[in-house]
């Protein structure tokens, strides 16, 4: 079986990452995959989100399409009095219209391969221990005059920690429900599972930032579950591939287009998608 997976298009951020789209797809297309992944951070504009699944739909990518959302795609930015929960339903009934299976919402089955999934969040465990900060520090989303976005546009209902552990315990209990009847399972999450692929600095106020990239117990069931042989996610805007325990961890993202790609937008959009045999 072959999967693509990708994450971060980021369509409105800039004119590049918008005009990338077209040469993903013909990636996506020409790989001929048995499953195409979105690993989240398409859009926060619900109509922009619906038209980039679209295009997918619309392609010759005849194989089933899996999403995750981004903490970009619940960001509620339009409409304040929204709840980021509300806008999540909200991106699960467009997959429906655009034939992509929300993992978040259930796991997906082909060919006895399970794949589970979910935004994940962050509980600050991936904060750095020698700085110090305090709960209260890391809840208030700012360092040194820079600020997390989450902390104006993601409304969820309770604390990070308590999003963050809502969303594992989703996780674990897709996991459970398809384990008796797959001989493997793919993850896909978009926030970070493993600290290993946190990228820190040695200093502040970047390494602060580190703490919104994920969640140590995402990692903890993917490395507990012995049927789990792949971790994919985005969120860092850095491709990553590495190897924890029996669990190999792809990262394959966009990012930021504030520059054209050296080696041109085609060559860059296949290089991003990331194609595994398993
Ligand atoms: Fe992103
Ligand atoms: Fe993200």
């Amino acid at each position: 079986m072959k999967i693509g997976v990708i994450s971060d298009l980021h369509t409105d951020v800039t004119p590049l990452n918008k005009q990338i789209l077209p040469y993903i797809v013909q990636a996506a297309e020409k790989a001929e995959l048995n499953i195409f992944i979105l690993a989240g951070d398409l859009s926060p504009n619900l109509l922009e989100l619906a038209k980039i699944l679209t295009v997918f739909t619309e392609s010759n990518l005849n194989c089933p399409k899996l999403f995750v959302p981004g903490n970009h795609d619940i960001w509620v930015i339009e409409h304040p009095s929204v709840t980021s929960e509300k806008k999540s339903q909200a991106i699960a009934e467009i997959c429906r219209a655009c034939n992509f299976h929300a993992l978040g919402t259930a796991p997906f089955v082909l060919n006895g391969i399970g794949f589970c999934g979910t935004i994940g969040w962050y509980d600050y465990s991936f904060g750095r221990k020698k700085y110090n900060i305090s709960e209260e520090k890391y809840a208030s989303k700012q360092m040194l005059g820079s600020v997390w976005n989450d902390l104006h546009y993601a409304k969820w209902s309770g604390t990070d920690r308590e999003v963050a552990h809502r969303f594992e315990a989703d996780l674990r209990r897709q996991i459970d429900s398809i384990k008796d009847s797959v001989s493997q399972i793919i993850v896909t999450t978009h926030h970070v599972p493993f600290q290993e692929s946190v990228h820190y600095r040695g200093r502040l106020p970047w390494d602060f930032f580190s703490a919104f990239m994920g969640s140590r117990g995402l990692g903890e069931i993917c490395l507990k579950e012995p049927l789990i042989t792949h971790a994919l996610f985005g969120h860092t805007h850095m491709p990553i591939r590495q190897q924890l325990g029996d669990v190999t961890a792809i990262c394959s993202p966009v990012g930021y287009l504030r520059e054209p790609p050296a080696q041109g937008l085609p060559s860059y959009a296949a290089e991003r998608l990331t194609c595994l045999e398993i």
